[in-house]
């Protein structure tokens, strides 16, 4: 059957793990898909990186407009990140009739509104996965698992780094530097990491799961954010002999005066299960008014863990683009035109 093609644009971390993992599962992916999903073009900075990658399998090129703009290109990419260029080049390959995946949490809580708004008009998927807690396929919980239900509150451990800072510093007594350091190398961290250890990263991925478990569009701006670099070693040694575990949360929930959005050091009875998330892992509590409490637990970062969530969106919209457009499922992400907007 005939492959869909994808465009990637960025093949650093999460990019060389799609590549990997695609590469890897094909059979059980394009039996999944109902089709093969091929990368037929990467766009990357680093042209010896992405032909080393790549290995002859895709074009390269060092112009991510060059595979926006490309009509053989049915599915975009985009791990690029930041606010900046990814923007720009999400919304020209929506303008251009594509679909979407990004990982790009930041570019979806601070102008996700604008990019979904312009993705309905234009009849096409932006599909984000990836975008939230890594391998867990917490999106896909909230948005179909959970959908009979009225979501009370979502209470989470969303950044990996701080997570890994946090255990290190508890369990080696190494120092938060030392600790920060590992997890750049191992490719935890974001490209400026004081969005990680500020809380603004968690604060992206909450703001996302908020939008979507209440139906109100992203409100970034008025998320409560406060990070982990204040804490001494001392803080975590005197919890630890109270009975307690430092914790990163991201929280949000519904109250009679709107949604509450929050993200801040929590201390946690160390019983609990979500205190025993340890190293760079994440876990996702979300309780729904039917089912009661449920818990997501996996790996939030790195290479493979999210290329697993990239690639779970590119069968999904393969899916969707491959059905008859008459009866294909609208994609339920997120739908501005019929969001009942709470105030915060
Ligand atoms: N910097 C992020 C984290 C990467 O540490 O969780 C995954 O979003």
């Amino acid at each position: 059957m005939k492959p869909i093609n994808v465009g990637l644009l960025g093949i650093g971390t999460v990019g060389g793990g799609t590549f990997t993992v695609l590469t890897r599962n094909e059979a059980e992916i394009t039996r999944r898909a109902g089709r093969p999903i091929r990368i037929s073009k990467v766009a990357d900075k680093n042209l010896a990186l992405a032909k080393e990658v790549t290995a002859g399998r895709a074009e390269v090129t060092d112009d991510a407009f060059a595979v926006v703009d490309d009509p053989a290109i049915d599915i975009v990419v985009e791990l690029i990140g930041g606010y900046g260029i990814a923007k720009e080049l999400v919304l020209r390959a929506i303008a251009n009739g594509k679909h979407v995946v990004t990982a790009n949490k930041a570019l979806l809580a601070v102008h996700g509104n604008e990019i979904f708004a312009a993705a309905q008009a234009r009849g096409v998927i932006v599909a984000f996965e990836a975008a939230v807690a890594g391998g867990i396929p917490i999106i896909k919980a909230l948005r179909e698992g959970l959908s009979a239900n009225r979501i009370e509150w979502i209470a989470g451990i969303i950044n990996g780094t701080t997570n890994f800072i946090l255990s290190e510093m508890r369990d080696k007594g190494l120092s938060f530097a030392t600790v920060l350091a590992e997890a750049q190398r191992l490719g935890y961290a974001e490209a400026d990491p004081t969005f990680d250890v500020e809380g603004v990263d968690a604060a992206h991925k909450l703001t996302i799961m908020s939008a979507i478990a209440f139906g109100i569009p992203m409100h970034f701006e008025q998320a409560h954010v406060e990070g982990i670099s204040r804490l001494a070693a001392e803080d975590i040694r005197y919890a630890e002999q109270l009975g307690y575990r430092i914790k990163l949360l991201g929280i949000t929930r519904r109250t009679p005066e709107g949604v509450e959005l929050r993200v801040h050091p929590t201390l946690i009875p160390e019983k609990r299960l979500i205190a025993n998330v340890e190293g760079a892992m994440n876990a996702v509590l979300v309780k729904g008014d039917a089912v009661g409490p449920t818990l997501y637990y996996g790996k939030g970062a790195g290479a493979e863990p999210t290329a697993s969530a990239v690639i779970a969106d590119l069968v999904d919209v393969t899916r969707m683009h491959t059905a008859d457009p008459e009866h294909r499922v609208p994609h339920l992400a997120f739908q501005p035109q019929s969001l009942v907007d709470l105030p915060i």
